[in-house]
């Protein structure tokens, strides 16, 4: 079916949209602290099958519906098969339930810019007098109020984009992700210099890992938490790539863009994880700390570079804020696109700004309860701990838990639907047509068949079973 919707102008802006999408907190914070909970190298090898495997299969899937549609999710996948359009609605709750911890993730990022401003710019202790980056993060995130209130400002930086349109944004991602590649790149080479720094890398890339982060090796754990890893990462699931899709023309390349972004986005994953390591051996910190990992090693690394780490620190923090910002304006986009398609097909007026602002506010609400769990109290959970320990799986704070109930369950169960509405619903062909609509030719198109059809909903569902063997504990 045609569609006059908006385009993208190019499709440099298309790749550059979608890669500031998936380049985010789950790059930066998600991908080294899990790495380093499960043990370094094993975790990253099956991260990166499930990146070929699946990454770049759901990536072309989504691709194909968003394009052939024209639609946002819930009316897109409703299109294709109206059965299958709860999917749809999933994707969307998994977009409110995500942006209610991302939010504060980027939160705690605005403090640290905030921090390293104050002490740069003003002469101040930025960090309360803290002796090191685990001590003032621990205290920090349980002061609820401030916590709030910078996740209240996240939202309303992000609600400022949104609603102006991202042609703001869109600028700014083609300065500010080679800017975060530059700035990691440059950590990277810092790292060199400091002692004992070789121990991140034996972490990374050999066996000894688990023994260094005195953890036990556990294979469904690190299926499981790789498998949703990665699909966050790359924004698949829940619908984002559908909606990106459908403003993407007919003559660009779905089977080239399916490579070209994972391929970006494990990149920075994995300059992220060899900014952090070496840090974490050199400054004493802990691989296996859990979500704090990323705040308290860059901490303390700033610190240990004197007064130009206030500069640093300042910049890498900046960059971490919008390489935030742009991926959870995608979350805010995906929610009110289809609140505002759903409009259109009532033929009432678009609203747009007002549709934006109730769903910031709306995800605001969200986020609260995990600004007041205060992410862990030093020896416990968070403060809802109690009620929620049970349903926890091991994870011993509400950020975790939202995460995993996103990324473990709700976006492989998305993922798998999404296949099997792709490679056996609608058919193989039909996803075939999609992709052939920019006349090249498909070298991998064997390789897209056999694992839509079969290797990527049976990883799928095998990153589900996991999830569901780690919590029994097996
Ligand atoms: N991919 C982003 C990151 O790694 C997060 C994100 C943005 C996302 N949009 C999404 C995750 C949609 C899932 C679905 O930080």
């Amino acid at each position: 079916m045609e569609n006059n919707r908006e385009k993208w102008s190019s499709n440099l802006v298309f790749i550059l949209a979608a890669i500031g999408s998936a380049i985010g907190m789950g790059n930066l914070w998600g991908f080294p602290y899990k790495m380093g909970v499960n043990g370094g190298l094993p975790f990253l090898l099956i991260y990166l099958a499930m990146v070929v495997l699946c990454g770049v299969i759901c990536m072309g899937v989504e691709m194909a519906i968003g394009r052939k549609t024209g639609k946002s999710p819930i009316l897109a996948i409703g299109e294709v098969a109206k059965k299958f359009k709860f999917v749809g609605w999933f994707g969307t709750l998994s977009a409110f339930i995500i942006m209610g911890f991302y939010s504060v993730l980027i939160g705690y990022s605005l403090r640290y810019a905030i921090g390293f401003a104050a002490q740069l710019l003003l002469n101040l202790d930025g960090f309360n007098g803290a002796a090191s980056g685990a001590e003032f993060f621990v205290a920090f995130t349980q002061e609820v109020p401030a916590v709030i209130f910078y996740t209240f400002l996240t939202f309303a930086l992000c609600a400022v984009f949104v609603a102006k349109g991202t042609e703001g944004l869109e600028k700014f991602n083609k300065v500010g992700i080679p800017g975060l590649f530059l700035i990691l790149v440059g950590i990277i080479v810092y790292n060199l210099t400091l002692p004992g720094a070789g121990q991140g890398y034996t972490f990374m890339f050999t066996t000894k890992g688990l023994e260094m982060a005195g953890a036990k090796f556990n294979f469904f754990n690190a299926v499981r938490t790789a498998g949703g890893q990665m699909l966050f990462s790359l924004s698949l699931g829940m619908g984002a790539m559908i909606t990106y899709g459908s403003y993407l023309s007919k003559e660009e390349s779905i089977a080239k863009n399916a490579w070209i972004i994972p391929a970006f986005d494990t990149l920075a994953a994995i300059f992220a994880g060899i900014a952090i390591f070496p840090a974490v051996f050199a400054t004493g910190n802990d691989p296996a700390a859990g979500p704090g990992l990323l705040y308290m090693t860059m901490h303390d690394v700033f610190t240990s570079m004197g007064a130009v780490g206030n500069l640093i620190g300042l910049l890498f923090y900046v960059l971490v804020i919008f390489a935030g910002i742009s991926s959870a304006i995608s979350l805010m986009e995906v929610v009110s696109a289809s609140i505002i398609d759903g409009r259109v097909a009532k033929g009432k007026k678009t609203e747009r700004k007002t549709v934006v602002m109730l769903v910031a506010l709306a995800m605001f609400i969200i986020s609260v309860p995990i600004c007041a769990d205060q992410l862990g109290i030093p020896g416990e959970g968070g403060a809802f701990w109690g009620i929620y320990s049970y349903l926890a799986d091991g994870s011993k704070d509400l950020l975790d838990f939202y995460d995993m109930l996103t990324e473990g369950f709700m976006m492989p169960l998305g993922a798998l639907l999404m296949c099997v509405l792709v490679g056996w619903k609608a058919g193989f062909p039909w996803m075939k047509d999609e992709v052939l609509a920019d006349g090249k030719k498909w070298k991998m198109e064997k390789f897209f068949q056999i694992c839509v059809k079969f290797v990527t909903p049976v990883l799928m569902a095998f990153v589900l079973v996991s999830l569901f063997l780690s919590y029994l504990g097996i």
